[in-house]
């Protein structure tokens, strides 16, 4: 046992190599590891074995990846491709061994990880839900470079290759097996046994036949290509991603000559990783792990989930904790109300899970629960009742003694000060903020509210929690609109404030989302529904210096509120809104638009920073990716302003103050961004 591996021969005569990473709790492709890896290959042959299984020693999974941090500094383009270059040597040493290899397989088996159990002859996995297999590198900018293109396309044949590697998602054990990834998918307890059948038995090595590899051939490669890239173009702007366009172009000009295609791997992957989108894309990841960071599983045992309100976030709230495995308990004013949350919840578990014993496992973990009987033994409360003061107090007069004495007590509200909700309180100290975003399902992000009668344990145990059920915590001050909500809202507003100018709703849309935002700011309004809009800008009115629309309570009180009533700001059929461009000119640029909707978010951002509502830049940058999607490939809306320059932003400011008025205004906490 070194560092990184243990390696031991058994009596069939078969080496065992276990990938367990030295203090750490996933197995990770660093360039020690993958060094020490072709020594340990010289090692093992020098053992003359039977056969090689390589598997992992970490319950987390099989590897986690390639060394995403290191890709955040490499030092140039020409020492990026040597690094590829050499990984390919280390894996053509594998591939190439005298003896048959078998790959392992449990838990995650992403990027490099996949690349290396494609070197081997065999693939064996786990067939639970913890097992995932697949090629996330176009959500860092780049594509698999460590010959991952090359023997994809080899095993799967090129269509499914190019599906699984431009789509960036994962698969499951079962999955895998069914797509030929993985030759045999086991339940765990089985993996042993199955790898050792694989070697012992050696059957044929499995390798696309020639009609998956037809559309390798050179007079069909642009027609494969240009049906893909119109795929891709009805989701994402090569401007914005070019990542996925130019695993085409490499497919496109090498496929079917596999040195071609090393070449070409190593030299465009090593551009593109030090280009400026890749870099963004991999600081979001390291984001991620910063917020991930933010909370540990370990601080507080959680089990029991007590949600109040089983409305549009109460419902879902629960569900999603069901999902994740926490027992839940649900409760509402009546039994009646907690029927659609719980039809929703089993809708949920039907989409995530497809194993039906996991699915009948969540199920019987939600607990409708009118009578609240699960506040007693719940380690966690999360009150989701309406927005109203005085019901809440209510409510926790009522369910705080009857609380366990460390258990934490949560609301979900979008918009009252803590100082205020807990005022009655007999021990305001516990009570914090967790609030979630809506769809609960798809949002990672929880603001974790406290003020600085919060105790500090209790922020601990939330954020602990909110790492239970996987999602992101955010620690946030109790101010208005906390961090999210607080910057979406100018955004938003100014968006209605273009509209009253007369500019065109699909216009505004179009410009915001050539900035990179996944929603025009007129769509979201209409999603979120006007009348919530109405009411958070009025709530904020006063924080941020501006006055609530006119057009906004207008539409409201025709009844026009978005999506759900069919007629926004758009008129919507079938779930989606009808954008018609008139033919007339528009008084404005996009670019002129989309700086006034992105720079009265980046300077609300800077009035954030400068309260202290949240800690620094990073978090800040956090928070607003990934509760808002803002542009991931531009960093974060503080790195944004880094890379446009900060004099060159508030100049920008200046000039659009002295056009459009006041609320321009550059924020005083200006001086102090560097
Ligand atoms: P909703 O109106 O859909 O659901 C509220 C539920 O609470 C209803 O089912 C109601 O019967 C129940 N309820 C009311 N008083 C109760 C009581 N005393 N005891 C038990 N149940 C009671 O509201 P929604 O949208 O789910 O909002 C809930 C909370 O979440 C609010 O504080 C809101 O500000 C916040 N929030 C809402 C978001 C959204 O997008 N809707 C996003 C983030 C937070």
């Amino acid at each position: 046992m070194n560092e990184y591996f243990a390696i031991e021969k058994d009596e069939r005569g078969i080496v065992w190599l276990t990938i367990d990473k030295a203090d750490s709790q996933a197995n990770v492709l660093t360039e020690s590891l993958l060094e020490a890896f072709d020594h340990a290959l010289v090692q093992v042959a020098q053992m003359h074995p039977k056969a090689l299984v390589i598997r992992s020693g970490k319950a987390s999974g099989f590897i986690a990846g390639a060394d995403v941090k290191a890709f955040a500094n490499v030092p140039g383009v020409a020492s990026a491709e040597q690094h590829i270059l050499r990984v390919h040597e280390i894996l053509h040493r594998l591939e190439s061994m005298a003896f048959p290899t078998v790959a392992a397989i449990h838990g995650f088996c992403l990027g490099g990880g996949l690349e290396l159990s494609l070197a081997c002859d065999y693939r064996v996995c786990a067939n639970d839900e913890a097992t995932r297999l697949g090629f996330p590198e176009v959500k860092l900018g780049i594509f698999p470079g460590y010959g991952g293109s090359v023997r994809s396309t080899r095993l799967l044949g090129d269509l499914k290759a190019l599906e699984l590697m431009l789509g960036g998602r994962t698969v499951s054990g079962r999955a895998a097996k069914k797509m030929g990834l993985v030759g045999m998918a086991v339940p765990l307890r089985q993996l042993r046994s199955a790898a050792i059948d694989l070697a012992t038995r050696q059957p044929r090595v499995s390798r696309a036949g020639c009609f998956k590899r037809l559309p390798a051939m050179a007079p069909l490669r642009p027609l494969v290509v240009h049906f893909m890239t119109r795929e891709l173009d009805k989701r994402i702007r090569r401007d914005h991603y070019p990542a996925p366009y130019e695993l085409l172009d490499h497919w496109r000009n090498t496929a079917g000559d596999e040195p071609a295609m090393y070449a070409s791997e190593a030299s465009r992957v090593a551009r593109m990783i030090n280009a400026t989108e890749a870099q963004n894309l991999i600081r979001v990841f390291m984001l991620q792990d910063r917020l991930k960071a933010e909370g540990n599983k370990a601080d507080f045992d959680a089990r029991q989930v007590h949600v109040i309100g089983g409305g549009v976030m109460g419902g879902d709230i629960a569900a999603w904790c069901a999902l994740r495995g926490m027992r839940v308990t649900l409760q509402d004013r009546a039994p009646e109300y907690l029927t659609r949350a719980v039809k929703r919840a089993h809708q949920l578990f039907a989409r995530k899970l497809k194993d039906p014993y996991a699915r009948q496992a969540a199920v019987d973990r939600l607990m409708p629960d009118h009578r609240g009987d699960g506040v007693r033994t719940a380690d966690v409360v999360i009150e989701a009742i309406f927005e109203d003061i005085d019901a809440k107090r209510h409510l926790y007069a009522e369910v705080e003694p009857r609380m366990k004495p460390d258990a934490v007590l949560a609301t979900n509200t979008s918009s009252i000060p803590l100082a205020v909700l807990g005022e009655h309180l007999e021990r305001p100290d516990r009570l914090v903020g967790l609030h979630f975003f809506n769809p609960v399902a798809k949002m990672p992000l929880i603001e974790v509210v406290h003020d600085q009668r919060t105790d500090p344990a209790m922020i601990k145990r939330a954020t602990a929690f909110a790492r239970h059920i996987d999602k992101l915590p955010l620690k946030v001050r109790s101010t208005p609109g906390f961090l999210v909500n607080r910057v979406l809202m100018p955004y938003l507003l100014e968006a209605v404030e273009l509209i009253e100018e007369g500019i065109p709703a699909p216009v505004i849309d179009r410009a915001a989302m050539g900035f990179g935002m996944p929603m025009g700011p007129i769509e979201l309004a209409d999603t979120v529904g006007l009348d919530i809009c109405l009411s958070v800008a009025g709530k904020m009115a006063e924080a941020l210096h501006n006055p609530v629309p006119q057009q906004l309570g207008r539409l409201v009180n025709d009844g026009r509120l978005g999506r759900k009533s069919d007629h926004g700001f758009y008129a919507w059929k079938d779930g989606k809104p009808i954008k018609e461009l008139g033919k007339e000119p528009v008084a404005m640029s996009d670019d002129d638009i989309s700086d006034r909707l992105i720079l009265r978010l980046v300077n609300e951002s800077v009035a954030c920073l400068r309260e202290g509502v949240v800690e620094d830049e990073d978090l800040l940058d956090a928070g607003v990716i990934f509760g808002t999607g803002f542009a991931p490939f531009r960093g974060g809306p503080m790195h944004y302003v880094h890379s446009r320059g900060t004099e060159a932003v508030q100049k920008r400011l200046h000039e659009l103050e002295d056009r459009f008025g006041e609320h321009f205004h550059a924020d005083d906490g200006w001086g102090a961004i560097a």
